[in-house]
């Protein structure tokens, strides 16, 4: 790997709130076109790193460098410039329930984009088939299941096709089998658009196989980032001790019916 195949690089970032220190150093590197999972336990402070991804949270010490530039240090126009390579798809997913699925799924075309109502129209309708959702367009969220719901947010996450997106906790409130099919399809749907993906989760174990690098944050470092199987084969006591504690027996999700299909 060289420099040129990261399109998001933190530099020891120190973050704190009062007397606080969430974050003491973080370092991670994210592959372009690859999709990381950050993963560690409640309150550790990954929706924090986040925010700094973002340039919503200015770190105390260090560097957020996207695409080689450092957001930390924009401000108005150029930041806003910035974070349109940002899509981003947060816990509660944010439907407006009073909008259809298909005016949902528009809105960012119709408020940031100029496009004409046509190809609106033509782009949203796209997305419906690729998420499964031709039926759904008239209905409104309150109609659909959970599951569904998450596919109309990412539907709508990708109208501007950002080269980045990023998800926090993004299955909250949806039973583990349904999580996972969730994650299948973000997984599936990043392999084919091709844009690098962030997932921070705190412990769903069976997406570990689908990630390409799984980054564990735990007191306020980054204390491992690798493939799903160098995780499993580390002989790295907090990795061994992490697997165990958050991902238990599942952590062979392959004898689990989990694989990369
Ligand atoms: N704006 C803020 N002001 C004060 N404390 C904050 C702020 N944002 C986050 N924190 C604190 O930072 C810690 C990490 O938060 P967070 O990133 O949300 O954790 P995680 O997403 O890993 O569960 C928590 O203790 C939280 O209370
Ligand atoms: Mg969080």
């Amino acid at each position: 790997m060289t420099q040129s195949d990261f399109c998001i690089q933190l530099k020891d970032i120190h973050k704190s709130f009062g007397s606080q220190k969430v974050l003491r150093g973080v370092d991670l590197d994210i592959v372009r076109g690859a999709t990381t999972v950050i993963c560690g336990e409640s309150g550790q402070g990954k929706s924090v790193l986040l925010k700094h991804i973002l340039g919503l949270v200015r770190p105390d010490r260090g560097e957020v460098l996207v695409e080689g530039e450092n957001i930390s240090r924009l401000k108005g126009s150029a930041l806003k410039q910035a974070r349109t390579r940002f899509g981003v798809l947060f816990q509660g997913v944010a439907l407006f329930d009073s909008m259809t699925v298909f005016d949902n799924i528009a809105l960012p075309l119709r408020e940031r984009s100029r496009l004409p109502e046509k190809e609106v129209a033509a782009k949203v309708k796209r997305a419906l088939e690729m998420m499964d959702l031709e039926g759904s367009a008239e209905k409104f969220p309150a109609q659909l299941s959970g599951g569904m719901q998450k596919r109309v947010g990412l539907a709508r996450a990708l109208q501007l096709e950002p080269d980045i997106l990023l998800f926090d906790e993004p299955t909250t409130g949806l039973d583990p089998v349904k999580s996972h099919d969730v994650y299948k399809l973000f997984f599936a749907t990043q392999k084919k658009l091709g844009y690098t993906s962030i997932i921070v989760s705190h412990d769903i174990p069976k997406i570990f196989n689908l990630a390409d690098h799984i980054a564990i944050l735990h007191e306020g470092r980054v204390r491992a980032c690798m493939t799903p199987a160098e995780l499993q084969r580390s002989r790295d006591p907090f990795v061994r001790n992490f697997i165990v504690r958050v991902m238990g027996s599942a952590h062979n999700s392959k004898q689990n019916g989990c694989d990369n299909q």
